[in-house]
């Protein structure tokens, strides 16, 4: 079951003088949470400390659309060159952007559910390419309360504010995530990290999973990626940024080449630009049409779409923390087995997110099998596969499915050779306890009338549609911004 969101006091802060400084204390956390601490806060510090907090959500949405785009760091700048280069791969052919296409969102514009990797571009993925937008806030994994400020919040406060004031202590590291006994879940939730099983704690952490995994930039070894890196055209500029040693040991080297994509991917504008439609009328600058406000409200209402519970569509209180349509959290929502990935031929093969087979420090965390991260809607009507399995085609198909998986489970999983209907088919039996009935609208019974309407359906998806980035009052989206 799941309770409402509630931001962290530090991010919901009114309105007070204090509030730009603790706005400012968790901004400079959540950026220095995956880097290390001393650059990042330096490089963020004195022009986040002159920004004074708006008044209100709007004043912030438009100052948000108003602001120049910052120049890169030179790190971030590194990062770019490193996000695009193909060079890097096995294949010679894939970078980050060809998966992660600026052009569309930072994701595929194709329809396939899962993106070809490896030496020779044969080797299927294992699951859907997510958009690399919109991720600068996430926290780090981690499993804690779900709405009460936890030891590493308080400790980042202080740390910013150390930051701020020149005294920080340079080797103070944010607590990884530790997995407790089950008996002590009943209170806690899993929330943030990277991939849709969380695995990667950070976005520095990330970045070497696509580097070496075999079915996407197959590089074999760390050895292997050093002599790349060594030989890229950007190989002085990672000489003067991290000194003359930076190339003598595989670590270093790959450690700043993957500092320098997280930096990339928080500092440029294209990752985040909280311009869509949505973005305007929050900051009062358009009216949504009747059939948007219509989904609008639909996808709030807790007896209809209840998509917010998850997809939280309000900015933070003080409105420094704009709306990403996820809580970062994870559920169970058992979505269909889907017979396009190659490995689901075989009927013992499960992939079962939190619990594995990519994510290994949770694998007898058996309450979490199942659980996959809540993504962003920001720019889902870009894509044109959804969930982790890529399964599911269109936008009208996800929202059918929310209303219908329970009330018409016919429509959704396969019989079985008895003839008994294998529902919740991409999970094992001994899991299925871990999908989630409880919330709206999963909890209405089969045979029931399904949340939604045929009709409401439509609204919700053209309220989705407000989510594209690039659009202008004019009208105009400007496809690829
Ligand atoms: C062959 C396609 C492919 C390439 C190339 C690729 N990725 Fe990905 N990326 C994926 C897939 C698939 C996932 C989801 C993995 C998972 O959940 O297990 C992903 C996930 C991510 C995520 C996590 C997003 C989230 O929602 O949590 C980040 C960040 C990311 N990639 C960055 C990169 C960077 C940086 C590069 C280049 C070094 C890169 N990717 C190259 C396919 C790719
Ligand atoms: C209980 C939390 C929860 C609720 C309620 C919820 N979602 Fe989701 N949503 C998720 C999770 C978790 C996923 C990823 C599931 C997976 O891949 O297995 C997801 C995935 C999606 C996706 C696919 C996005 C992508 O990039 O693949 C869409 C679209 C979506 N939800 C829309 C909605 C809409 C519309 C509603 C309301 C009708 C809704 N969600 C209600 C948690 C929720």
């Amino acid at each position: 079951m799941k309770i409402r969101f509630q931001p962290h006091p530090a991010l919901a802060a009114s309105a007070s003088p204090r509030a730009a400084i603790l706005a400012f204390a968790t901004l400079a956390f959540l950026l220095s949470a995956c880097d290390r601490q001393d650059k990042v806060s330096a490089a963020v510090a004195p022009a986040a400390a002159a920004t004074p907090a708006p008044a209100t959500a709007a004043q912030a949405a438009l100052a948000r659309l108003n602001a120049p785009a910052a120049p890169l760091s030179a790190v971030a700048e590194v990062g770019r060159k490193i996000f695009n280069d193909q060079s890097l791969s096995a294949s010679g052919k894939l970078s980050c952007a060809s998966c992660h296409n600026p052009d569309n969102a930072h994701a595929p514009a194709n329809g396939l559910a899962v993106q070809l990797g490896g030496m020779h571009l044969q080797a299927q993925g294992g699951r859907a390419v997510p958009s690399l937008r919109y991720h600068e806030h996430a926290p780090a994994f981690s499993i804690g309360p779900d709405t009460k400020p936890d030891e590493d919040d308080k400790g980042a406060v202080l740390q910013a504010a150390e930051a701020k004031a020149g005294t920080a202590s340079p080797a103070r590291t944010v607590a990884k995530a530790t997995l407790q006994p089950a008996a002590a879940m009943q209170e806690v939730v899993p929330q943030g990290g990277f991939d849709w099983d969380g695995r990667a704690t950070n976005l520095t952490d990330q970045a070497g999973g696509p580097l070496l995994a075999a079915n996407e930039m197959a590089n074999k070894s760390a050895a292997q990626l050093l002599a790349k890196l060594k030989a890229a055209p950007y190989a002085k500029d990672m000489l003067q940024l991290f000194g003359p040693a930076v190339f003598t040991s595989s670590s270093l080297a790959l450690g700043e080449a993957y500092y320098a994509l997280a930096l990339y991917q928080k500092e440029d504008r294209s990752f985040h630009p909280y311009d869509s439609k949505y973005d305007y009328y929050l900051a009062e600058q358009v009216q949504l049409s009747e059939q948007e406000m219509r989904g609008l409200k639909l996808f709030k209402d807790p007896k209809k779409g209840n998509c917010a519970t998850c997809h939280i569509e309000k900015p933070s209180r003080d409105g420094h923390f704009p709306p990403v349509f996820t809580d970062y959290q994870f559920e169970a929502l058992a979505a269909p087995r889907n017979k396009a990935i190659l490995a689901n031929r075989d009927p013992k093969y499960f992939d079962l997110g939190m619990c594995g087979p990519w994510r290994k420090d949770a694998a007898k965390q058996l309450n979490y099998c199942g659980y996959f991260k809540t993504p962003t809607l920001r720019n889902a009507a870009t894509r044109q596969v959804y969930f982790h399995n890529g399964v599911f085609h269109s936008l009208e198909e996800v929202v059918h499915f929310y209303v219908e998986r329970e009330t018409k489970p016919e429509k959704w999983y396969p019989r079985g050779k008895d003839g008994k209907l294998n529902k919740y088919d991409d999970l094992p039996a001994a899991y299925h306890a871990n999908v989630d009935v409880t919330d709206a609208p999963f909890d209405n019974k089969a045979g029931a009338p399904p949340a939604l309407t045929d009709d409401e359906i439509k609204d919700v998806v053209a309220f989705l549609k407000t989510l594209n980035d690039g659009y202008r009052p004019e009208g105009k989206t400007i496809v690829g911004k």
